[in-house]
């Protein structure tokens, strides 16, 4: 691939987007590329993927403006579906995605931290939607997850004056979880990421699923399907394994691949 990198270590997978020329703007071929990487990622080995962006100054600047410039109002829907189906691919992978923003990560960019599950950036890290000064609306699902994250009204002060936040202001209107050193912030992602691997992967997979999903139900539904996931931990080898060994005072021993029992 020209734009993505992907490695794995362990049960950990880490994915660069390496455009730096371009300050890793999303173009199509950029968001084809991200795609496959998704798809060929080995779910039953990674438990945990961290995304981040290649070179020293950005996570990702957005969608690319230069592509964007000449398309016509179809041209502009079917790119905002091309890049609002990855980024729900990424939302709804089974395993936990962490954002590890290193630096820019405006509109498209920080649209694309917001499919992660978790974001955690460097102390140089912009957030933004700037959408508005360019004469478009966000496009990649910034309207829907910006304010789910922080709230419709910072989400709309947000988009509509399209001023950038610095990493400290991120932190504050809980759009990132933690700053960090910008030479710290890889390795931990990398600390996390181990962190959450080392875990029952049955019952982290059910508790994203629970998350993301009941968060779109009512109260009544949402506790029921909490319910239907919690019962379908038990009776595997993690749940029998993991409080067994609480019982006997062992170790827990991991199963060396995923399985769904
Ligand atoms: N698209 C295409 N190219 C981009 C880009 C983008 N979003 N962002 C940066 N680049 C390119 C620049 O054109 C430049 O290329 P050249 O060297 O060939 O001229 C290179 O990356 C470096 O950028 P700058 O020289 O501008 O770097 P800087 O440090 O002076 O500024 C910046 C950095 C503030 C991020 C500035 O590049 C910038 O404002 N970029 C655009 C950010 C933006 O508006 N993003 C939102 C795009 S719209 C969107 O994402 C829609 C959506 O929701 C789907």
């Amino acid at each position: 691939m020209a734009f993505i990198q992907l490695e794995t270590q362990g049960a950990v997978a880490t994915l660069t987007i390496d455009r730096p020329k371009a300050l890793n703007a999303l173009n199509s071929a950029v968001l084809e590329e991200l795609d496959a990487a998704i798809d060929a990622l080995d779910l039953s080995a990674v438990r945990c993927l961290i995304i981040t962006g290649g070179g020293e100054k950005s996570f990702v600047a957005g969608a690319d403006i230069g592509e964007m410039s000449t398309l016509t109002k179809a041209e502009g829907t079917a790119f905002g579906k091309k890049g609002n189906d990855v980024f729900r691919k990424i939302e709804t992978l089974p395993i936990p995605v962490i954002a590890a923003v290193n630096g820019f990560a405006l509109g498209g960019g920080n649209e694309l931290a917001m499919s992660c599950d978790i974001r955690i950036c460097s102390d140089n890290a912009v957030f933004g939607q700037p959408e508005v000064g360019l004469g478009i609306t966000p496009g990649f699902g910034g309207t829907q997850r910006l304010a789910r994250l922080v709230g419709p009204g910072m989400a709309k002060q947000l988009i509509y004056t399209a001023r950038n936040i610095k990493a400290d202001e991120a932190l504050r209107i809980g759009l990132v979880n933690a700053v960090y050193p910008v030479e710290e912030l890889l390795p931990a992602a990398q600390k996390m990421a181990a962190g959450i691997a080392k875990n029952a992967p049955i019952a982290v997979r059910a508790c994203k699923k629970a998350i993301n999903e009941g968060l779109e139900l009512g109260m009544d539904d949402a506790l029921a399907l909490e319910e239907g996931l919690f019962g379908s931990c038990f009776e595997t080898h993690d749940q029998i394994e993991g409080m067994g060994c609480f019982m006997s005072r062992e170790k827990p021993k991991p199963k060396p691949v995923f399985t769904n029992n």
